[in-house]
């Protein structure tokens, strides 16, 4: 069997080097290169991350995978070709679209994720689960950041590559991407390993903070330092890079991210109209079951006075309430 995973690993790794090849040489690839640098990507982004181009043709990658004596079986369980039923024969999963390797943490090609270029769907085609690929343990771009990562002690988790690419353009090394999924316990596991303090930087729409909400919430579960980067007007890392370029990045969106309680005071209030009694009212009920779960008397004293403040009300009132839910929670 570790012969079959080999075959599996050395056919991602020969189709890493030729996408790559056909995105930047190529004449069939110009259309697919003039799309990335229309979007912001660099030459040196597109060489970091071995971005690559993947042919708009039905047998290229049987063909190119077969001539090379790989067994059809197995590069169909490696999930980079398709059986057809009708007669048995083989087409190629990834076509015309760009190409994203997937790196294990020791940095071997595992997967493939290709993006679509026109509007097509879906717009991420990823790799199946293979026995070399699982997709709740692949941190995207994470055998390049874990160096970054330890040096500076903490980790961007973004929600795209696109996002990871243009931060690390933007000078941001330490980014990682989950491949589209939520967060699972076993992201989590591999963080701890290298890591005690995440930024979260996830698009800045609905979905995304919704998400930032999930992920946050598990992460403090687990122990972690947590801050959260937002965008203005709904916008992803790489909407942001592109428009307003590295350094306000830098400067205004991770220097500037929020504590996790900041931005939970934030979250409940999405949705809310304060001036509405009984919106505010779940407002604050909402924002003292969230103080009463914090460990340190200190800081729970801290958040009930800036919320007294805010609302004009007693602080007397507000421990009290705190305290029935502290007590309800234990
Ligand atoms: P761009 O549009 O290329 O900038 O990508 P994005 O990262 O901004 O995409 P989006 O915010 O819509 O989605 C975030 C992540 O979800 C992507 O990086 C993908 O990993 C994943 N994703 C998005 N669309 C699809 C899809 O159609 N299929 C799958 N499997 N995953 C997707
Ligand atoms: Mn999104
Ligand atoms: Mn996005
Ligand atoms: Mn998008
Ligand atoms: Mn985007």
């Amino acid at each position: 069997v570790p012969k079959e995973f080999q075959a599996m690993k050395d056919a991602h790794e020969l189709l890493r080097k030729f996408y790559h090849h056909l995105l930047v040489n190529t004449k069939e690839g110009q259309h697919a290169l003039e799309y990335l640098y229309g979007r912001g990507f660099s030459q040196e982004s597109i060489d970091k991350f071995q971005i690559g181009y993947s042919l708009a043709s039905w047998d290229f990658v049987v063909k190119f995978l077969s001539k090379r004596n790989f067994i059809p079986e197995w590069m169909e369980k490696a999930g980079l070709i398709i059986q057809r039923e009708r007669d048995g024969t083989y087409f190629d999963r990834f076509r015309d679209r760009i190409m994203f390797p997937i790196f294990d943490r020791n940095g071997s090609t595992i997967a493939f994720s290709g993006r679509s270029l026109g509007g097509e769907d879906p717009k991420y085609l990823n790799s199946p689960e293979t026995a070399i690929f699982n997709k709740s343990k692949i941190l995207y771009n994470y055998h390049q950041a874990k160096s970054s990562i330890k040096k500076l002690q903490y980790a961007v988790l973004f929600e795209g590559f696109a996002d990871v690419i243009a931060a690390d353009r933007a000078g941001i090394e330490n980014g990682i991407a989950t491949m589209g999924t939520s967060l699972t316990d076993e992201h989590i596991a591999l963080l701890r390993q290298s890591v005690q303090s995440i930024v979260i930087c996830y698009d800045s729409d609905n979905a995304g903070v919704q998400a930032a909400y999930r992920s946050g919430n598990l992460l403090q579960d687990a122990g972690f330092e947590l801050k959260v980067a937002m965008m203005p007007d709904g916008m992803d890392p790489d909407e942001y890079i592109k428009k307003y370029g590295p350094e306000k990045f830098r400067h205004e969106v991770i220097d500037a991210s929020l504590t996790w309680m900041g931005f939970k005071f934030l979250y409940f209030r999405r949705g809310k109209n304060l001036q509405n009694e009984g919106d505010r009212l779940n407002y604050i009920e909402e924002i003292i079951k969230e103080i009463s779960k914090l460990p340190m008397a200190v800081e729970r004293d801290h958040y009930l006075r800036q919320l007294a403040a805010e609302f004009s009300l007693s602080l007397d009132a507000l421990k009290q309430q705190q305290k029935e839910f502290y007590f309800a929670e234990k």
